[in-house]
């Protein structure tokens, strides 16, 4: 008996091209043999977390017999307080990736099925493509997502994995003032009335551009109340202009918008997993139907809250980052190399050149940087900022590897 694998999965997965993350630093030294290796390809803080955090962990490492609150009751409370919202309003996720997950799953249908409709009776259980159901068979086309190229991976990912169309809008020319990044008006033009979601990360990944409010705005108040705008704020604490769009605050005027944090980056726990996002109390409650019960662990839960409490160690990572950010443009200016403006925590490059052999070649000397071939950009490189000193080596082991 032959065992197709190919045949088994969902047709909608098959197509999906696996995310690859950044290369760990255990396997670089696993396979070129060296050590004293630095990672600088996943955004992850370079100062790790915080000592509030930390004792927090150990503290609830004690109880981890017991299950987590599945609510997520003391964490949704002091998120609702610095959000100043109520705790109806926010789900919480095993890091940013599965809120982005649950969206899709909640809000997306591929269009193969024929739908079979509720008799008139309304008899409960014979809804949704059961065998047993009344009602006449309609074909239900897929529901929508539009994001931008160059947008988050995960977003492609997520998307397909429901059924459901993707529409890719053009990312800004080279040229533009923000280039490769989200160009809002051809987003516009693909949202229609099959379109539930609309993915945009604001400062976006791995472009490190971003969209100011006035744009921001203007867009989500043109989207169809039907259509969910997702802004993702993976990186909106490193932001230093105060005339930056914190959606957040948007919330209460735009009921279909749904805004997207984690715990990952600015906050140090990119291990833990934790992330949430804030919407209008319906889409929480949708969110919260395919959500994992214990979907975010104890320690993530106690960690996260005691991050939050932790602004000594937020402002020593923001700073690390912005002397980090000057430190690298500065580098790449005395290297030559183009360098795309960043709002984030890493700085997209390009090499000119394919950056495969660049990439090898700072692996070889233990810099473990993000090519970005995935995002069908071959000749650039994606550059987490790191502490002074690694940002140092990193900027040297690429001098070296355009030398050669
Ligand atoms: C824009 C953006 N959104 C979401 C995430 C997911 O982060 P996490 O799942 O660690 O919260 C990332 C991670 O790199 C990201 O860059």
């Amino acid at each position: 008996m032959t065992f197709q694998i190919e045949t088994l999965a969902a047709p909608a997965v098959r197509g999906i091209a696996p995310y690859l993350p950044g290369k760990p630093l255990e396997e670089l030294e696993r396979e070129y043999g060296i050590s004293n290796c630095i990672k600088l390809a996943s955004n992850e803080n370079p100062l790790g977390p915080g000592p509030r955090a930390l004792a927090a962990m150990e503290q609830a490492v004690r109880e981890i017999g017991l299950y987590p609150d599945g609510s997520g009751f003391a964490l949704k409370q002091a998120l609702a307080k610095k959000h100043d919202c109520a705790m109806e309003c926010i789900t919480l996720g095993n890091g940013s990736n599965d809120v982005l997950v649950m969206l899709a799953e909640a809000f997306l249908t591929g269009g193969c099925a024929p739908e079979l409709k509720r008799g008139p009776e309304g008899i409960p259980g014979e809804t949704g493509g059961h065998a047993s159901a009344r009602g006449t068979p309609r074909e239900t086309p897929a529901t929508e997502a539009v994001y931008s190229q160059y947008a988050f991976a995960v977003y492609p990912i997520a998307v397909q994995a429901t059924g459901a169309t993707a529409r890719v809008a053009p990312a800004n020319p080279a040229n533009h003032a923000m280039p490769l990044g989200h160009d809002l008006d051809a987003m516009a033009q693909l949202v229609n009335e099959r379109t539930r979601l609309v993915f945009i990360a604001n400062p976006n990944n791995p472009t490190g551009t971003w969209l100011s409010a006035e744009a921001l705005r203007k867009f989500i108040a043109g989207v169809p109340a039907q259509t969910l705008v997702v802004v993702d704020e993976a990186y909106i604490e490193y932001v230093t202009d105060p005339a930056f769009p914190n959606a957040s605050r948007w919330l209460q005027d735009f009921p279909n918008l749904v805004v997207v944090r984690t715990f990952s980056k600015a906050y140090g726990l990119a291990g833990l997993r934790v992330g949430y996002a804030l919407s209008h109390a319906g889409v929480a409650d949708m969110l919260n139907r395919v959500r994992q019960p214990f979907n975010v662990n104890s320690v993530a839960l106690a960690a996260a809250r005691a991050a939050l409490e932790d602004d000594q160690h937020l402002q020593r990572t923001l700073n690390t980052n912005r002397t980090g950010l000057a430190q690298l443009q500065a580098g790449f200016d005395v290297l030559g190399i183009r360098h795309l403006p960043s709002a984030g925590n890493f700085v997209l490059i390009d090499c000119g050149r394919p950056a495969a052999p660049v990439y090898e070649t700072m692996l070889r000397q233990g810099v473990i940087v993000r090519p970005v071939g995935n995002y069908q950009l071959p000749d650039h490189l994606r550059i987490t900022i790191g502490t002074q000193a690694q940002n140092e080596r990193m900027l040297s082991a690429l001098n070296t590897a355009l030398s050669s």
